[in-house]
């Protein structure tokens, strides 16, 4: 049998609903048309995932600036649930892990998680997040409310 393909492609007015859909399903928090907007803006930080040639997953980041600290914030990073554990999570992630290293001048990545997320949790402290802190009542409508922040940090400062 020959291996399934993964790949990643741009999202664009063309597409961009098979981005909201995905995530409609995916994630228990709902995005409004303003962080649809930006994503068609994002350039790399916002890619879809296909399995051959179906989309399965996308990944949308925005940069972080605070304090002179330059971060990249990973939005959402989902795959539908029947395409797990096939590598799908690491092709998007690995793509904003050359990213930021292309781009040289990030301090740090991170996001928000869950508190009950464990597979999400095992997911990124694979590829070296760390639990930083942990936020009460970070979400407004699902249960449990609290996430985790998970970062990586790529320049000591
Ligand atoms: C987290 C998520 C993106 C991982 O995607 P994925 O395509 O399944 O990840 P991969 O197949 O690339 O997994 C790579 C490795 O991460 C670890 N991992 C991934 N999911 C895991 C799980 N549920 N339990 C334990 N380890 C897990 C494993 O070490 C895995 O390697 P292996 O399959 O060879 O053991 C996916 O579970 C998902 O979409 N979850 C819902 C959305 C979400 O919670 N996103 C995170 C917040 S943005």
């Amino acid at each position: 049998m020959r291996k399934a393909r993964i790949e990643l492609g741009d999202v664009t007015p063309h597409n961009i609903k098979q981005l909201k859909l995905l995530n409609q399903v995916v994630f228990p928090v709902s995005y409004n048309d303003k962080f649809y907007k930006d994503v068609l803006e994002a350039g790399e930080l916002a890619k879809l995932a296909y399995y051959n040639d179906m989309v399965v997953g996308g990944v949308c980041c925005r940069v972080d600036v605070l304090d002179g600290q330059r971060r990249l914030y990973i939005m959402t990073l989902g795959c539908l649930a029947p395409y797990r554990r096939l590598g799908i999570g690491t092709k998007m992630l690995e793509h904003v892990l050359n990213f930021v290293e292309k781009e040289g001048n990030f301090n740090s990545i991170f996001l928000h998680v869950q508190v009950n997320n464990d597979g999400a949790l095992d997911f990124y402290k694979k590829f070296g997040f760390e639990v930083v802190e942990t936020k009460q009542h970070y979400y407004k409508r699902i249960e449990p409310a609290d996430a985790h922040v998970l970062q990586k940090t790529l320049v000591k400062s």
